[in-house]
């Protein structure tokens, strides 16, 4: 029995798994396990040894068991610390960034640019991508050989059909379609023969308009209107209105707000002026009333590029990272 005692201690030291513990377990207190038989041997005793090797065994069988529990404690921790160490779940695998979408930040910014306008009671026009000369120049006051034509270069297709260079044919289209009073505005891409930094092929455009009777619609409705506008968008700027040229308005303007990177300081963004130009808009030419057929009216216009907004709200400074479908850029947004 001393040399049971003597194995049972020294044996739990070496054991290391279960299955190991398992194989103990059944040598000692098996069926035929070496307590087990001692048990057995007991009806061979007379009845005073009887009881104190009885006493014996049952101390020793209730050391293998105090034993036997913890060291299976150990080894069930230790088990399934190994198998949480191999099963792990990868994560990243779930990345929500990837399986949600928010929306392209032009679609984002343009979006913002409509919710303003459609509270202000526009509602929204479409035209074609592929325009005849017609809408796109010829009714928008910019004549065959007009020099103005080539501020927009152009993609042209056969039989003077092009891509449209800007969103002011569906000035025209809306006007041959719909009676007064006229409160539109006129998101879509538009196409130009051109690729740098600031400038690509295709970019995106929202067209404002509105027309009704004469005197009814004036300059200063349109200040009005755009200076609102921008702060919704650019927040706590200025906003300057300089005397331009556009074929299709008369007068004209180009839009500046307070440079949004250097509160108007002067930085390298606004070429140290400290101011950016954002829209061009006017009065519409009469010339452009003319060639819908219309008299007697008063109305103003406006366009926008929704990519040069995109790249001033979110500091982007190369336009075409936009169009790269390069996602460790657009997940950013
Ligand atoms: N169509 C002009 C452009 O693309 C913008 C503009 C629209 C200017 C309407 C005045 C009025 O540059």
């Amino acid at each position: 029995m001393e040399k049971l005692d003597n194995e049972i201690q020294r044996s739990f030291d070496t054991i290391k798994t279960m299955e190991q513990l398992e194989t103990f377990r059944i040598h000692i207190i098996g069926k035929k396990g070496k307590l087990t038989t001692y048990f057995s041997a007991l009806r061979d005793l007379d009845e005073v040894s009887k009881k104190s090797v009885a006493q014996k065994l049952n101390a020793l069988k209730s050391t293998f068991e105090t034993l036997y529990e913890e060291k299976k404690q150990i080894l069930t921790t230790l088990e399934l610390n190994a198998k949480l160490e191999q099963e792990y779940i990868d994560v990243s695998l779930f990345n929500t960034l990837h399986s949600r979408s928010f929306g392209h930040p032009i679609t984002q910014v343009l979006d913002r640019i409509i919710d303003y306008f459609v509270n202000m009671s526009f509602s929204i026009q479409s035209g074609p991508l592929v325009e005849d000369d017609f809408h796109n120049f010829e009714a928008l006051n910019l004549p065959k050989f007009h020099p103005a034509r080539d501020m927009q270069d152009t993609f042209y297709f056969k039989d003077s059909f092009l891509l449209r260079t800007h969103t002011s044919p569906v000035q025209i289209r809306t006007m041959e379609s719909h009676s007064l009073p006229i409160r539109v505005i006129a998101p879509g891409s538009v196409f130009r023969r051109d690729y740098d930094l600031t400038h690509s092929p295709m970019f995106h455009q929202v067209e404002g308009l509105v027309v009704d009777e004469a005197g009814k619609i004036s300059f200063a409705n349109l200040k009005f209107i755009l200076e609102d506008f921008l702060r919704y968008i650019f927040g706590d700027v200025r906003v300057r209105f300089r005397a331009s040229f556009f074929p299709f308005t008369e007068p004209s303007a180009e839009v500046d707000i307070s440079c949004v990177f250097c509160d108007g300081a002067g930085c390298r963004v606004c070429s140290h002026t400290g101011w950016l130009e954002v829209l061009g808009c006017g009065v519409v030419h009469s010339n452009v009333f003319k060639a819908v057929g219309y008299e007697n009216v008063s109305g103003y216009a406006f366009g926008l590029g929704v990519e040069r907004f995109a790249m001033l709200l979110h500091r982007v400074n190369d336009l075409r990272s936009f169009f790269e479908t390069d996602l460790r850029v657009l997940e950013q947004f």
